[in-house]
């Protein structure tokens, strides 16, 4: 029997929960998702998909071939339960990002808020889909975060349609972006990469949540991995890291092979 879910499909995947009580079977994802209670600050969740090997990007060049009905699900429904989708601009260029689109599914699940969420972009050329920042409804405009060296023209062109936050500098700093989505009670957060962007979040301590489905398949070398770069760190793989930030796993789910992996900063 097929059901609508939160996420918008129509997909009857039962998801097995196993860990922390291994064996329940069909677990309902949104009680299983849901961001903390009462929260006063931004809370950054990150979404991302990785193969069974590490790699973020497939052949495509974007994460397509990594995701599965369930991946879709599970993003669907993260979506949905988000006040702001928060993205680099390479990916919003590599996947076509536009504005997010309502779902029925929703209706419960964001009562009493927009009936979908924000986007907000970070891009220093403002290289970004016309359709991101020109589409998208008053209600949720999309936020773009660049720096005062980004292109003027460009610049004006976005501000009409778009809320554009200029920083000083010649980096958006995750904490620029954490500070305009607090003054904007923008508290439940979904950054869906690339791996660049969450690199810095990463790296500046910022990243509360990282919800990670592992697909069952094998890319080899090459594929960059879910956190790759970021500032000053260009030979990444010729240094060790600089810190390791302790995580605790919150949940372990599987369907149809894949793995969903919930884990907040310790
Ligand atoms: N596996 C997954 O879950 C997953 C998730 C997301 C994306 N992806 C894949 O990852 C690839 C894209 O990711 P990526 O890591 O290359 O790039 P990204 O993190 O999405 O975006 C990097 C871009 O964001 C802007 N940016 C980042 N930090 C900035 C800062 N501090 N100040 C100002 N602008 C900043 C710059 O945009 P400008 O270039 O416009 O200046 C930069 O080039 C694609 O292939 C995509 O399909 C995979």
């Amino acid at each position: 029997m097929s059901s609508t879910h939160t996420d918008g499909t129509n997909t009857p995947t039962a998801f097995r929960e196993l860990l922390p009580s291994p064996g329940g079977a069909d677990v309902d994802l949104t009680a299983a998702y849901a961001y903390p209670e009462g929260l006063d600050r931004p809370w950054i969740r990150a979404n991302m998909v990785a193969s069974t090997d590490g790699g973020a990007v497939g052949p495509s060049g974007r994460s397509l071939e990594l995701s599965s009905g369930p991946d879709r699900r599970v993003l669907g429904l993260l979506r949905g339960l988000c006040d702001v989708v928060l993205v680099g601009a390479a990916t919003a260029r590599a996947e076509g990002y536009g504005p997010v689109r309502a779902r029925k599914a929703w209706t419960e699940l964001r009562a009493g808020r927009t009936p979908t969420p924000a986007v907000a972009v970070v891009s220093r050329s403002l290289d970004l889909p016309e359709k991101l920042w020109k589409e998208a409804p008053g209600y949720a405009r999309t936020l773009v975060f660049t720096t005062a060296e980004s292109p003027v023209r460009r610049r004006r062109a976005v501000e009409e349609y778009a809320d554009v936050v200029v920083v000083d500098g010649e980096s958006v700093r995750p904490a620029h972006v954490v500070e305009a989505l607090a003054e904007r009670g923008l508290y439940r957060v979904l950054t869906e990469g690339g791996p660049h962007l969450l690199a810095e979040f990463v790296g500046a301590g910022l990243l509360d949540e990282l919800c990670l489905t592992l697909s069952p398949l094998l890319l080899g070398p090459g594929a960059p991995r879910i956190v790759a770069g970021g500032p000053g760190a260009r030979e990444v793989s010729a240094h060790a890291p600089a810190q390791s930030t302790p995580v605790r796993l919150a949940h372990l789910l599987e369907a149809q092979g894949s793995l969903f992996a919930r884990y907040t900063r310790d």
